[in-house]
């Protein structure tokens, strides 16, 4: 063969292998990446000059695609990944010879491994792109369903102020008017507390909806924190579990109303407790990350199904018996982590127990 027709049967090889690789590309399946790329490496294989010496890997993250699982590397050429400007990954390519005098890389050969890594990266661009879409439009709709959970459940509470407190002033009214028939007062104590209940109840979904009045001040967290635990002293000895309180810094200074802040830490403390096996300990962390203040607390216990996950924070969402909750704690604790301008996430730690992250803008 003459030095020209070789040429010119290696840029076929080159522009065949383009185009395929395109078409891999424009045809992939997100779900499958390794397969893209798999499929990407075998044509860049075959459009080198010697083929059968030669072997492609593609590096990406964690992940290394290969023609070839032993790779001897006596001649390399490679080519950076790039993706959103930043170097992530490697195009390599191996010429498995002896002898380096007789065989060699192209120019051009260089020339397809850049323009094959260009391609790669934007396709890699794509999938994150993707990736993100899909992760920020689950959670917008999450926020969402809350909010609108939020305006209907501030509808209601409101709705039922005003009979509740006629009942508990009626009640209070009769009560006094029927201080001698026993069997009367007896009875409308019982009407007495439910309404109470209820009003408590009506409370929580107020918080839940951020209706209570706030009182924002200027506050240094570690004090309320430690207080806020400590006023559980009692129900930690009497459900036998212990816990642990890890602050490094003395001061955390953030803008918020404490009652709230004590209300947050109170609920979440309360439904570690309930979850926790006996002797099993609840971690309370808190710590500056750049503009925010993080609190974390973690249990033993048992954690969240995935189904439990989507819901934890969903007025009314509860698993325990009857009488045991009103599934309203951590709709009220979504609230007011919002309302502080924060977020609140919950997740299974590696002690199969539940971690709850509240993220709370700094001073
Ligand atoms: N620490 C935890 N471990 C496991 N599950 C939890 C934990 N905290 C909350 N949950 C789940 O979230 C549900 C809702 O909690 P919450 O809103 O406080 O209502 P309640 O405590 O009245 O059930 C609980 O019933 C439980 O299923
Ligand atoms: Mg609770």
């Amino acid at each position: 063969m003459t030095t020209t027709e070789q040429a010119l049967k290696e840029r076929i090889k080159e522009l065949t292998c383009l185009y395929e690789v395109s078409s891999i590309i424009g045809n992939a399946n997100v779900e499958l990446i390794n397969d893209t790329l798999k499929a990407i490496v075998l044509s860049l294989k075959k459009a080198f000059q010697y083929p059968d010496k030669t072997d492609v890997i593609i590096d990406w993250e964690d992940i290394s695609i290969f023609t070839n699982e032993f790779i001897k590397d006596d001649l390399t050429i490679h080519s950076d990944i790039n993706i959103f400007n930043h170097t992530k990954g490697e195009l390599i390519v191996h010429l498995n010879t002896t002898d380096s005098n007789e065989i060699n890389f192209l120019k051009e050969e260089q020339l397809l491994l850049d323009n094959v890594a260009l391609k790669v990266g934007n396709f890699l661009e794509r999938i994150e792109i993707q990736k993100n879409e899909t992760s920020l439009k689950r959670q917008m709709e999450h926020t969402d369903r809350l909010s609108i959970l939020g305006e209907i459940t501030a509808g209601i509470a409101h709705e039922l102020n005003t009979p509740l407190a006629n009942i508990l002033g009626f009640a209070e009214l009769l009560k006094s008017d029927l201080a001698v028939d026993e069997k009367a007062v007896k009875d409308l104590d019982k009407i007495i507390d439910n309404a109470i209940f209820s009003r408590e109840v009506v409370k929580k979904l107020m918080f839940f909806a951020c209706e209570m009045p706030q009182k924002m001040k200027h506050i240094n967290l570690v004090p309320h924190l430690k207080n806020a635990v400590k006023l559980l002293d009692a129900t930690f000895k009497k459900e036998q579990v212990k816990h642990s309180v890890k602050i490094k810094e003395e001061e955390l200074w953030l803008r918020a109303d404490p009652i709230q802040i004590t209300q947050i830490i109170f609920n979440l403390l309360i439904n570690a407790i309930y979850f926790s096996p006996k002797e099993g300990t609840i971690i309370i962390e808190a710590f500056k990350k750049k503009k925010n203040i993080i609190i974390k607390i973690s249990d033993e216990g048992k954690g969240f199904t995935a189904d439990e996950l989507k819901k934890v924070f969903q007025p009314f969402f509860t698993t325990k018996p009857i009488g045991d909750g009103s599934g309203l704690g951590l709709s009220v604790v979504h609230g007011i982590v919002a309302s502080h301008k924060g977020t609140i996430t919950a997740e299974n730690n590696i002690k199969n127990g539940a971690t709850f992250t509240i993220t709370l803008p700094k001073d």
